[in-house]
């Protein structure tokens, strides 16, 4: 029988979001994130304004989830922190905070890897939501990553297909500031798809094969697609915006589905969970739900703030750990590129 009673807080700062969350056995008590909205302004995240932002945010963050969770530090068992992939500077601040408060109160540390933390945000226990089985198939789409997972266990994973170049995320952000929209344009690139026809114009798809997926190329043929077209028709992009945006997302979710057929097809599994910001395309969504009829898929998609990057997902793996006693060394060294 699991222990009872174990309140684990998990610290997560790999990019732009300094996030604390504390789980008191599997239930999610708080879910703390401070938004850096400083990097709107230069149109992605600038990584040292990111670092000094997660220095400003910590403390705060740290305390307002102990704050939510009711519970003061002395009653944690352990302290878990995204420990990479990331950003050097970004993943410097969660990982040197967490050993020294693990130190401080004499508990233990626990390293957490912040793919997998995406992944096993599937098995936070929550009213009505049905955890997928074993063994199933992640994919996590979000503006840093693309990647199609094996999941055979908890802590057995394999990835089976992953980007060459750009996540998805970028391309929806990288398309959306060609036609002049805000950072991060994939929420508003959503909301005008709805509005608009997807076939109205034709993007090339690449040719990738295998389960590997590669968006920079269709970033450029976007962007040739629209110098043409505005040299012809200055209010081109104007006129017909509603319409482009749903034809580039209908690009995009259909080189997904490609892509997830295609996992389904070689590995026999039709259990499908999604993570990651690109998650909450209201697109993505139909389309699972839409193989759910056509090829017997069943798919999960957790709560919108357990699949944006968040410390919830990081405290989860931080309980699962210390169920196993997976703890880790006061010399572990954050990793930018900390592989699943
Ligand atoms: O997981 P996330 O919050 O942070 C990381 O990138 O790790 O994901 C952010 C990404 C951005 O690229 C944003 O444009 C995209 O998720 N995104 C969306 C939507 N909401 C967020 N993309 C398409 N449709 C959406 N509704
Ligand atoms: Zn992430």
């Amino acid at each position: 029988m699991a222990p009872q009673n174990i309140y684990i807080l998990g610290i997560e700062s790999s990019c732009d979001d300094t996030a604390a969350s504390v789980i008191h056995n599997g239930r999610i008590l708080s879910n703390v994130i401070a938004n850096q909205k400083i990097h709107e302004e230069y149109g992605g995240v600038v990584p040292e304004l990111a670092s000094r932002a997660h220095q400003q945010n910590i403390v705060p963050v740290v305390t307002q989830a102990l704050k939510k969770a009711n519970i003061t530090k002395d009653q944690l068992h352990a302290i878990a922190f995204t420990r990479g992939p990331g950003l050097m500077g970004s993943l410097l601040v969660g990982t040197s905070f967490a050993k020294s408060l693990a130190y401080g109160l004499d508990i233990p540390l626990i390293d957490v890897n912040h793919m997998q933390g995406h992944i096993l945000a599937h098995f936070i226990d929550e009213d009505g939501y049905n955890k997928p089985p074993f063994p199933f198939l992640a994919m996590t789409i979000s503006g840093g990553h693309t990647q199609i997972v094996k999941v055979n266990h908890y802590f057995d994973m394999e990835v089976i297909g992953e980007t060459i170049d750009d996540a998805v995320g970028e391309a929806f952000d990288k398309s959306g500031k060609i036609l002049g929209l805000g950072y991060p344009a994939g929420p508003e690139m959503d909301k005008r798809a709805q509005l608009g026809n997807p076939k109205a114009y034709q993007f090339t798809k690449p040719k990738i094969d295998g389960l590997n997926f590669s968006f920079s190329g269709l970033k450029t043929g976007i962007l040739y697609f629209i110098q043409n077209e505005t040299k012809n028709n200055p209010n081109f992009i104007a006129e017909n915006i509603n319409d482009i945006c749903a034809s580039i997302q209908h690009t995009i979710i259909g080189i997904l589905i490609d892509k997830l057929k295609l996992a389904v097809k070689e590995t026999g599994i039709k259990h499908i969970a999604i993570g990651g910001g690109v998650s909450a395309n209201s697109g993505i969504r139909k389309a699972l739900k839409d193989g759910e009829q056509k090829f017997g898929w069943t798919t999960y998609v957790p709560k919108f703030e357990f699949t944006t990057d968040n410390a919830a997902m990081i405290a989860i793996v931080g309980y699962l750990k210390y169920l196993d006693g997976d703890f880790a060394e006061q010399n572990v060294a954050a990793s930018a590129r900390l592989k699943i």
